[in-house]
């Protein structure tokens, strides 16, 4: 046990962001769904490239150009490699999840048509809700809601039924960011499949905590960001399987997307350029890269273990608080807890909370149909990593009864 906590520790003191003091408090950042923290290597990265390589990419033959381009290529290889893709053109670079999200509902929505139905959850990020409505208004399709049940698990036997041969996409999250409730997405992929739908799943939460690989699930896209992976923001990945992708039209035009242009017409390049327009966030893959090279050099087994740890232990000091209700009681869930105590606004709970060096998020967490469904305003959330440790759950929870106790 003590060794273990050892090698825990020492993943800790990689990121150099946890020894801060807030408001003159040890930091305990529980804010993990949000962001994560990054360790040194990813910040030196970040450092090197724009001090010794910064140039841009794919079009030069000097020098810079070319050791750029080959570390950013490299970074997709490992990506690649790391979600257990077939090929590297399978790999698209995007902003981020959001960004992921809105190409496929533009590119393949492309190919829909009015009536065509997509099948989204009650318990998605306003980022797979948003797309799908404004596809609607373009193209009239239909977004249709799966619904969940008061655990905050799916209503798998309503999902059944709601699946016909106008289902042309199941887009939905592989874990909750409010909830922490981990969808049964093998299942999920396998119904779709059964009734011709193609399956998008919004890895936005899972990347970070679990192993992830495309193959295995046989989904047919998957789109996550580099910031919730111990990565920079403003980069993200969207896979998808070559053969759609080759039929998907290009989500934006301009440089590098192109084969040949002339006024009259524009041919397009190959993948996974013809998604690629203009200069990306090479710093960004780049990093992104290095963050994956990190997560490849510790023992993940052991640290999914022990995330799941500290929300079992943190579960258990929070339920011996009075009045208070625990959103999100999956048996497959994630290192996060959302909660509301008595009447009391999880905002003014956030603030006192932040005023001991507590970081938890407050409000709505981009799901507003899901607090709604809860008839609630908003909960707290405390979601943890695997840099986090039982010693910041005590701190977490006397914090937490100090604040009720000023606002009872
Ligand atoms: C489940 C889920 N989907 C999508 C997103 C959007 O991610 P981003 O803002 O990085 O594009 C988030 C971010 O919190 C999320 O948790």
């Amino acid at each position: 046990m003590k060794g273990k906590s050892k090698y825990m520790e020492g993943i800790r003191s990689q990121f150099p962001l946890l020894n801060k003091k807030v408001h003159g408090k040890p930091l305990v950042y529980f804010d993990n769904a949000a962001t994560t923290q990054k360790p040194q290597k990813v910040i030196d990265r970040i450092s090197t490239y724009y001090s010794s390589e910064n140039s841009n990419i794919h079009r030069g033959v000097h020098h810079l150009s070319q050791v750029a381009t080959q570390d950013y290529e490299d970074a997709r290889i490992r990506i690649k490699n790391y979600i257990g893709a077939a090929k590297e053109n399978e790999i698209i670079f995007t902003k981020g999840t959001t960004d992921g999200i809105n190409l496929i509902a533009t590119s393949l929505g492309e190919l829909m048509n009015k009536g065509d139905e997509v099948l989204i959850s009650a318990m998605e990020h306003h980022s797979n809700i948003v797309p799908w409505q404004l596809l609607a208004e373009r193209k009239g399709i239909t977004m249709r809601v799966i619904p969940i049940h008061k655990d905050g698990t799916l209503d798998i036997e309503t999902f059944d039924g709601m699946l016909n041969e106008k289902t042309k996409l199941v887009s939905i999250t592989h874990i909750s960011n409010t909830l922490g409730t981990i969808n049964p997405i093998e299942t999920i992929i396998k119904k779709a499949h059964r009734a011709g739908a193609k399956v998008l799943i919004d890895g936005a939460q899972s990347i970070q905590h679990g192993e992830v690989n495309v193959a295995d699930l046989n989904c047919d896209f998957f789109v996550f960001s580099g910031h919730k992976i111990f990565g920079p923001t403003g980069i993200g990945v969207l896979y998808g399987k070559e053969s759609l992708l080759d039929r998907m039209p290009p989500y934006q035009g301009g440089g590098d997307m192109i084969q040949r242009v002339s006024f009259d017409q524009t041919s397009y390049n190959e993948l996974p350029f013809k998604f690629e327009a203009g200069t990306p966030n090479i710093v960004g893959g780049i990093a992104l890269g290095t963050a994956l090279e990190f997560m490849e050099s510790i023992d993940t087994k052991q640290a999914f273990a022990h995330e799941k740890e500290l929300l079992a232990y943190a579960e258990k000091e929070l339920l011996k608080i009075e009045n208070l209700k625990i959103y999100g009681t999956s048996k497959n869930k994630t290192s996060l807890v959302s909660f509301n105590v008595g009447t009391i606004h999880p905002f003014d709970i956030g603030t006192l909370l932040d005023k001991q060096g507590i970081a938890v998020r407050t409000g709505h967490h981009c799901t507003q149909p899901l607090m709604d469904f809860f008839s609630i305003p908003g909960t707290i959330r405390a979601s943890f990593s695997l840099y986090n440790n039982k010693e910041e759950v005590d701190l977490f929870i006397h914090a937490l009864k100090k604040a009720i106790s000023v606002l009872s």
